[in-house]
């Protein structure tokens, strides 16, 4: 009996080629699952119906669209704001944060064809092998785990000639400079003149940050137990919400990120990225947090938030640390309610003008200088004392600085 394979296929040259080399080389049946993670119909192209047809054209015995753009937002997206998560301060996850939604799709329908693997189209050199395999052996331990491209060793053009003789229709092939990986929370973009990181990143990949806006625009996101629920008094679905926050900072030129990380595999990579829904809803979130979180929570949240995003970065979405960070980052977002209001003017330029919260721990009267001062000016005086009280000692029996 031929072995079954569930193969995770985008529509492009890789993971078509794959279907034809898991037939030849693993005498395999091949399940394509393409997942849809919010990748725009506008800026990528995608055509599902058009890649399901791509899918069967290269020989796959099925293929399967799965819209995850609503769990895409919810379960990864939610909990990546909750976190403030952005690798190495900067990077918003975009990639990392689609690679567990993909593998959960990919296991079930492994499972529901009784599949004994799953593969997948990435190389040697990058995070996202790490992820699709991590993710897959914590999940289901049982299954094996193929990468087509890290084996065959073909260059662009051998892959090319390789679709050629086997008839797969592989769309536009003209030479692709750009690695472009793109869903709800941004795009991420490689190669190309990127690869020198002293060379000005140009500007023909961007799509979601031209700008097309005449004006500025001022956008107030109100948050609920830690979740954007609405745009300017609008409610909506975590997906529409983002895609409208990303719509209406990218329209200005706000969310351009241009970065030297380092890769789990040991690489450094000079990468750049378009995230401007993901870093606006990101920076107003952490905003929130600094008028509602108590301050003991609030430093030990920022001491956790790059622990998570780097080990989401690494692939381990599914794990035990990260599912007990989850647990922490979960009750602290408890009272982050209220309401932020940011300004965006091109082209990038974003300020947070302002916030309010029912439950903040900001209190004006404790706050303010003016007479409706609530303050108890005389619990200062011994409070300062016994906090010095240490130094003081020191500096009078050891001489201290001098
Ligand atoms: N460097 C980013 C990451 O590791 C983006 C990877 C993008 N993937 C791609 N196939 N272009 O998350």
């Amino acid at each position: 009996m031929a072995k079954r394979v569930v193969l995770a296929y985008s529509g492009g040259l890789d993971t078509s080629v794959a279907v034809r080399w898991l037939i030849e080389e693993e005498d395999a049946e091949v399940i394509c699952v393409a997942v849809d993670v919010g990748q725009s119909a506008e800026s990528s192209g995608e055509d599902w119906e058009e890649i399901r047809n791509r899918a069967l054209a290269a020989g796959a015995v099925e293929a399967t669209v799965i819209d995850a753009r609503a769990e895409m937002a919810e379960d990864y997206c939610i909990p990546a704001i909750a976190a403030n998560a952005r690798y190495e301060g900067k990077y918003p996850l975009v990639s990392a944060l689609s690679r567990p939604v993909i593998v959960k799709h990919l296991v079930a329908e492994a499972r529901r064809h009784g599949a004994q693997a799953v593969a997948h189209g990435c190389t040697g050199k990058g995070n996202d092998q790490v992820r699709f395999e991590v993710g897959t052996r914590a999940l289901a331990p049982d299954l094996e785990v193929i990468a087509p491209a890290r084996v065959w060793g073909m260059t662009r053009e051998e892959s090319i000639e390789y679709a050629a003789k086997w008839d797969i229709p592989i769309g536009q092939t003209k030479a692709k400079i750009y690695s472009i990986d793109e869903n709800l929370w941004g795009r991420a973009i490689e190669c190309g003149a990127i690869e020198d990181p002293w060379a000005t990143a140009p500007d023909e990949p961007y799509t979601l940050t031209r700008v097309t806006a005449t004006g500025p625009d001022e956008i107030v996101i109100s948050f609920e137990a830690g979740v954007p629920v609405s745009v300017d008094g609008r409610q909506m679905s975590p997906a529409d919400l983002i895609d409208e926050v990303g719509r209406r900072a990218g329209a200005t030129g706000f969310g351009r990120i241009d970065m030297v990380e380092n890769r789990r595999v040991g690489i450094k990579s000079r990468e750049v990225y378009e995230c401007p829904g993901a870093l606006a809803i990101i920076a107003a979130h952490a905003d929130l947090e600094d008028l509602c979180l108590e301050r003991d929570l609030h430093h030990e949240k920022a001491r956790l938030e790059p622990r998570w995003a780097e080990l989401v970065y690494d692939g381990m979405w599914f794990s035990p640390l990260k599912n007990s960070i989850d647990a922490f980052m979960a009750e602290s977002q408890k009272y982050v309610t209220g309401d932020v209001r940011l300004r965006f003017d091109a082209p990038g330029l974003m300020r947070i003008e302002g916030r309010r919260s029912p439950v903040a721990l900001y209190d004006h009267g404790l706050a303010t200088y003016d007479a409706s001062d609530t303050f108890r000016h005389q619990d200062a005086e011994g409070f300062v004392r016994l906090w010095g009280l240490g130094v003081a000692t020191w500096a009078s029996k050891q001489g201290g600085q001098a």
